[in-house]
């Protein structure tokens, strides 16, 4: 992979993607981590006398939306940077379908006037789009600081054969993770579930969950990757044993802690949903935690939006912030969760990454990553 501090960039005009798929309201950054994250590399070309036109997304438009503009970010970026001279930053990307088609035309229209082209958005690289794949065919491209340091983090988990590695898996989105299970079975001797995955676990193997997240359509996965998982020595799935349910995931109402084996009775979550994961299983989470050398942590293990419902992530989080192992969190909810805690510093590295994240740790090739070979 090409870097961007082995190239000579004075005076040159610079075409840089960076990640602006930030959460906005009201007009304003709500989060600028993933701006944040690209600061290094913004002020070594400014400060080497580049002109720098700064590409990114935000959202999944469908056309112009004027929700999803990108003069918030322009705002933001003004204030990190403290100047507004030497750079501009282009419309959201995906206002032009010709981004997510890797329009040719579209990718020409980007790289018009510039002289080399800089990836700073680890977070888009598993996209085939204009701006990660099409561009880089036309200019000589490198990868920023950002990536760079994205790359470092995530090989020591994926590469590194330290054990016992702990992978802790919650949220939605279980088609997604999946892959995740089933690549890193060979290199993984713990994994954690919570969170609407632990769910799908579960009902998949007959317990009755009521109204609970569950992904139905996975079941047939989630058995396999089960059987995969427990047929190998010295490999272990743990799903709650212990669970926290209410009348409704949005507020609390009716709490209750039951054992998890209390809901293969069809009875018993008749109008309940599944909203944390309970004291006992945070215990026995605990102690995996506690001896594992490494960890990765994708998705939360209960509704954390609800202040009632966060306990379980919160127990998981000190507890992973607190161990000795090198540690790595990725997706927006987790790491938007550790740093709302106040411990985001305490783990080894947070990752600006979802689905990318997830597919570099699952042994797939980025597209965008490939584009700077
Ligand atoms: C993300 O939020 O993970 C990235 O910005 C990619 O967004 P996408 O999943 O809409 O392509």
């Amino acid at each position: 992979m090409k870097k961007i501090h082995e190239v000579e960039i004075q005076n040159k005009n610079i075409l840089i993607r960076i990640d602006t798929d930030v959460p906005i309201e009201n007009g304003k950054v709500k989060n600028d981590r993933r701006l944040r994250a690209s600061l290094k590399t913004l002020k070594y070309l400014l400060e080497n006398n580049a002109k720098v036109t700064i590409i990114g997304h935000i959202g999944r438009p469908d056309g112009e939306d004027p929700e999803l503009k990108i003069r918030p970010v322009e705002d933001k970026l003004i204030e990190l940077l403290g100047t507004h001279q030497n750079w501009q930053i282009l419309e959201n990307l995906r206002f032009n379908k010709g981004e997510e088609e890797n329009d040719p035309d579209f990718a020409r229209q980007l790289a018009v006037g510039q002289d080399l082209f800089v990836q700073d958005a680890f977070a888009t690289c598993h996209r085939s789009h204009a701006s990660t794949v099409g561009i880089a065919k036309l200019l000589p491209s490198f990868a920023g600081f950002s990536v760079q340091h994205e790359i470092e983090n995530l090989e020591k988990i994926s590469k590194d054969k330290e054990k016992p590695f702990t992978v802790i898996l919650g949220g939605a989105k279980i088609a997604d993770k999946l892959p995740v299970l089933k690549n890193l079975t060979s290199r993984t001797q713990n994994f954690l579930i919570g969170g609407a995955i632990g769910s799908t676990f579960l009902a998949a193997r007959r317990h009755h969950l009521g109204e609970s997240l569950v992904e139905e359509e996975a079941f047939r996965d989630a058995n396999i990757v089960w059987q995969s998982i427990t047929d190998e020595p010295d490999r272990n799935i743990f799903l709650p044993i212990d669970l926290v349910i209410s009348h409704s995931i949005k507020k609390a109402e009716g709490v209750r802690v039951i054992k998890t084996s209390e809901t293969l009775d069809p009875e018993t979550m008749k109008e309940y949903a599944i909203d944390d994961i309970g004291p006992k299983t945070v215990e026995e989470y605990k102690k995996v935690i506690a001896k594992s050398k490494v960890i990765f942590w994708n998705g939360n293990m209960g509704i954390t939006e609800v202040p009632a419902f966060a306990d379980g992530s919160k127990q998981i989080a000190e507890a992973v912030a607190g161990s000795e192992a090198f540690s790595v969190i990725g997706g927006g909810d987790t790491v938007g969760f550790i740093e709302n805690i106040g411990l985001a510093d305490k783990v080894s590295f947070c990752s600006t990454g979802g689905g990318a994240t997830l597919e570099y740790i699952s042994g797939k090739d980025l597209p965008g990553l490939k584009a700077l070979e």
